[in-house]
């Protein structure tokens, strides 16, 4: 008889969303995504201007429809739920004393309606979420005193929810600092400024932040676990010539690089080079890298869409789901143009594994794309279950390889704002929200077909998946 596939017990299924994307502006200060304007990748405005449409600041108003989001959360079986906190909902300019009564109330309705459906949450501290009142009058991460500020933010929240949430990850995406410093470092760059020298001056920053909110999490819960966040989705060598190869390992290493130092609690010596030719001195003190040493991560978590091809020369840009160049001919891609690669998704597991030996976190993982919505009002999204089937396949192969994998939080399971380009017609989710790009609609929540796909491979924990349909 041959063995029935399935995930190992106590696999943590489930999904992700961050604040800034799906809650909505209401009861809390400006954040740095509240300053992307709707409709294609723009670059973030400096002030919000009247009249313009600003796609964060609304969102899908989970704010007040939480309820009945985390009720469909519980109906597909969702042992656990990644979500982050609004940094701004606490202290709505991020320098403030004490925190709001009103922000931490609103979590704690959130982690208690949780609860109630025995829903493990997942918090990340910042989701592209540093408050932009530090951006403009502290200059953001880029400034020491940031530090300070999020670890107020840190004690505030371990301390009223340590009791609820075991899983915390520091910043969302770490190594988006490089690509987008405006919302993953919370920094602006003037121009003619030396860039590279900002973004690890902001990075070491965040690293110091990082070591010392863990130091202060295991000082208030020792329960608690603490990961880091980093994007994964990858990058192959073009073609086999060498200088193709070593340029697609140095940009998987320039993802790495952010693990490698929150795991290790010391900097590689590879990156010595990169500052050298940067032209990068760090200011640091020497108890920054005592504290890096004595806190580094429990486990390790990851984003991963898809993955790109290297070839000298030929880099297009980068998005949130990483480099861009030519397309990879053995791939298929989204209408957004992410290549469809589920082995990826198993090489980036084992890659991390190797490297690192810690448990993993599949922390994001999804197919962002058009919905068409029949006249009845159901939606057929067979592109998104079988998306989610080859890429969940893959994981189940990466455990079998030998990862240890804790869980896997799909991303967007109802459909919110996309990140990257500010749009809603980027949809995620297993759960349609009737809203438009320019914030139209009724926000009325309806299931589409994905909705069950998922429900079922839940609840046979996976063995579904290898079931013949
Ligand atoms: C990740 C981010 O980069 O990718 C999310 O952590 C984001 O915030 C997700 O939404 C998908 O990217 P996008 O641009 O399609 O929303």
């Amino acid at each position: 008889m041959t063995e029935k596939k399935c995930f190992p017990e106590g696999f943590l299924w489930g999904g992700a969303v961050a604040a800034n994307q799906c809650e909505g502006a209401e009861g809390r200060g400006l954040c740095v995504s509240d300053m992307a304007p709707h409709g294609v990748r723009g670059p973030y405005d400096e002030v919000q201007e009247p009249g313009k449409y600003y796609p964060h600041t609304v969102a899908v108003d989970c704010y007040h429809h939480y309820k009945e989001d985390i009720a469909l959360m519980a109906e597909m079986g969702f042992n656990c739920f990644r979500l982050s906190i609004a940094w701004s909902r606490i202290f709505p300019h991020g320098d403030e004393a004490q925190p709001s009564e009103e922000g931490l109330q609103f979590y704690d309705d959130i982690f208690n309606e949780m609860q109630k459906y025995g829903i493990q949450p997942i918090v990340t501290l910042s989701h592209y979420e540093t408050p932009l009142y530090l951006v403009d009058h502290y200059g953001g991460w880029r400034n020491r005193k940031t530090i300070d500020f999020y670890l107020n933010y840190c004690k505030a929240v371990f301390e009223r929810y340590h009791d609820r949430v075991k899983y915390w990850l520091s910043f969302n995406e770490m190594n988006n600092v490089l690509d987008f410093y405006f919302v993953a470092g919370g920094i602006r760059i003037d121009e003619g400024e030396n860039k590279a020298q900002a973004m690890y001056q902001a990075s070491h920053h965040m690293f110091v932040a990082t070591a010392r909110s863990i130091a202060l999490l295991r000082s208030i819960d020792p329960s608690c676990k603490y990961g880091c966040m980093v994007n994964s989705s990858t990058l192959y060598p073009a073609t086999c010539n060498p200088v193709d190869v070593f340029g697609a390992y140095r940009g998987r290493r320039r993802k790495y690089f952010f693990m490698d130092v929150q795991v290790n609690g010391r900097y590689p010596r590879y990156i010595q080079r990169t500052w050298r030719e940067n032209d990068v001195h760090l200011e640091t003190r020497p108890e920054d890298f005592e504290v890096m040493a004595a806190n580094t991560v429990d486990f390790i978590s990851f984003s991963y869409y898809r993955s790109n091809t290297y070839e000298d020369g030929k880099q297009t840009g980068s998005d949130t789901g990483g480099f861009i160049s030519d397309p990879n001919p053995y791939l298929e891609r989204t209408a957004f143009g992410w290549q469809i690669d589920p082995m990826g998704l198993r090489y980036v597991c084992n890659e991390i594994t190797d490297l690192f030996h810690k448990p993993l976190l599949i922390a994001e993982n999804g197919m962002g794309t058009y919905d068409e919505v029949n006249p009845d009002g159901s939606i057929d999204d067979d592109y998104r279950i079988d998306y989610l089937k080859r890429h969940l396949q893959a994981v189940y192969e990466a455990i079998q390889d030998g990862c240890e994998i804790m869980g896997y939080t799909y991303w967007g399971p109802l459909d919110i704002v996309s990140a990257g380009t500010a749009q809603m017609s980027k949809r995620y989710g297993f759960v349609y929200v009737d809203r438009d790009d320019e914030g139209h609609g009724t926000l009325k929540r309806s299931k589409k077909k994905s909705f069950d796909y998922y429900k079922n491979v839940i609840a046979t924990n996976g063995a579904s998946l290898f079931e013949e349909v």
